[in-house]
């Protein structure tokens, strides 16, 4: 036990719903175990993602390891598979406060959505993917570097406690975090290079970052899916990265580049010029809706265009190339990070598609050729942003607004009288009357 060279472990107790979620991700059988690989990887992402952003106003957070990656090292030796990213790593504080003594509201919900018969895969919506990789290691060991601390190593085998242990004479990872799984006895499976490579693809197509797979055989082997590819061979310790292959094999499949669904730029080919025609016509009849949404509302977005891939809803958002997605502004605003010039400016970055084919949208172009002030227009577009908010996976900045637009909705539904109902609903702000909201935008514009 006693090694010099490390620093002296301290032991932690888990939180006890922690324990409890543990116990019952060890204990309990689920065949779907596979998703813990997804979810060390979204968390990987996530933590390139965070040091990705601090390197925008500060470039020398890159220093230490200037690459952004993720390498998933499989060891037959050890019966190890580890997923290393070069992310914003962990600071001591953060290894004990995010694994293991502060539990989420999502802890006691996941544990009672699994009883209520959920799927585990289920976990990383509840905040507590972490703990997936406890589905097929019986030993996890963190090893971790944050510029702003020293590098350290925290392991548990579940068990009610976990420690951490300044990494003294370790290998030193310049920044980021290495997971190592000690795989249970019946989980060797995950150390196969064939089946890392296809959960890569079946559940991580989106990491925006290259994944690395560590191959150390030297004997002969495919690395395409085609059966009659002829075998290649690759060197002892080979580095691959998971990505490319995915990617041209696709490419050769249907002459279509992956795009990620959620971010600018997927686009659908295959029409006819006479389709194409037509989409242009409408696209035109759309522009001065789509002016008029953009001036209502305002820095909210960043432009307004006619989508032509949207099937059944009004509208969505999609961010750019550089603006958060939904998932990092969740994790933003959750942080207490509080440059707040960039995070509003980050998250104004985000496009409107609407789609022509709608039927609302287009009752809404009518009534804005018709009066460009209608005011109907300005709070049904507002609904329609904030609904798209929602649908898109961002948070509402101002929940209560939008449910007393919805209200309003109701009663029209109704046909309550807006008057008659104005003195039992005092919640009601005047909607664009003259009200703040009004003003508000008026400020950003
Ligand atoms: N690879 C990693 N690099 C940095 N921090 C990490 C990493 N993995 C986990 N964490 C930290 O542990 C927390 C818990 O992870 P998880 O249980 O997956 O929940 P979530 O990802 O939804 O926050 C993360 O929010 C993050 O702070
Ligand atoms: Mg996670």
């Amino acid at each position: 036990m006693a090694d010099v060279k490390m620093g002296e472990a301290e032991t932690f107790a888990f939180q006890a719903e922690i324990n409890q979620l543990l116990s019952l991700i060890i204990n309990t059988f689920y065949s779907n175990k596979e998703i813990f690989l997804r979810e060390l990887i979204s968390n990987a992402s996530d933590a390139l993602d965070k040091i990705r952003f601090e390197s925008l106003t500060d470039k020398s957070k890159l220093d230490a390891q200037p690459e952004l990656f993720i390498r998933l090292v499989p060891d037959k030796t050890n019966n190890t598979l580890s997923i290393i990213d070069s992310g914003v790593g962990m600071t001591k504080a953060d290894l004990v406060n995010n694994l293991g003594t502060i539990a989420r509201s999502g802890t006691k919900e996941f544990m009672e959505a699994l009883q209520a018969g959920a799927d585990v895969s289920m976990i990383g919506q509840f905040g507590v993917g972490f703990y997936s990789a406890y589905l097929v290691a019986e030993r996890v060991v963190v090893t971790t570097k944050h510029n702003d601390d020293e590098q350290y190593i925290w392991e548990s085998q579940a068990g009610g406690s976990f420690t951490v242990t300044r990494d003294v004479n370790g290998e030193q990872l310049g920044r980021g975090t290495k997971i190592t799984l000690f795989l249970k006895e019946d989980q060797l499976e995950y150390l196969e290079e064939r089946k890392i490579k296809d959960l890569v693809k079946k559940h991580s197509e989106f990491i925006s970052y290259p994944i690395y797979l560590w191959t150390e055989k030297t004997t002969e082997k495919e690395i395409s899916d085609d059966e009659d590819d002829e075998p290649k061979k690759e060197e002892e310790g080979d580095i691959e990265e998971v990505d490319e292959e995915k990617e041209s094999q696709l490419k050769e499949y249907d002459g279509k580049k992956l795009v990620s669904a959620t971010k600018e730029g997927l686009k659908l080919d295959d029409e006819t010029e006479e389709e194409k025609k037509k989409k242009e016509e409408k696209r035109k009849s759309f522009e001065n809706l789509c002016k008029t949404i953009k001036d209502i509302l305002g820095d909210r977005v960043e432009k307004v265009v006619v989508s032509d891939r949207i099937v059944d809803s009004p509208c969505c958002l999609v961010t750019g190339e550089y603006g958060w997605t939904a998932n990092m502004e969740r994790i933003m605003k959750a942080q207490a990070l509080r440059d707040s010039s960039m995070s509003s400016y980050m998250s104004s970055k985000k496009t409107m598609e609407i789609n022509p084919d709608n039927g609302i949208m287009e009752e809404l172009r009518k009534r804005a050729e018709a009066d460009k002030n209608d005011k109907s227009v300005k709070d049904l577009v507002l609904l329609l942003f904030e609904t798209a908010l929602l649908t898109s996976g961002f948070s509402l900045d101002d929940p209560n607004t939008f449910a007393a637009r919805i209200h309003r909705m109701l009663k029209l539904g109704l046909s309550i009288d807006e008057d008659e109902a104005a003195g039992d609903d005092t919640d009601m702000p005047a909607l664009e009357e003259d009200g703040a909201e009004e003003s508000k935008m008026e400020e950003v514009d």
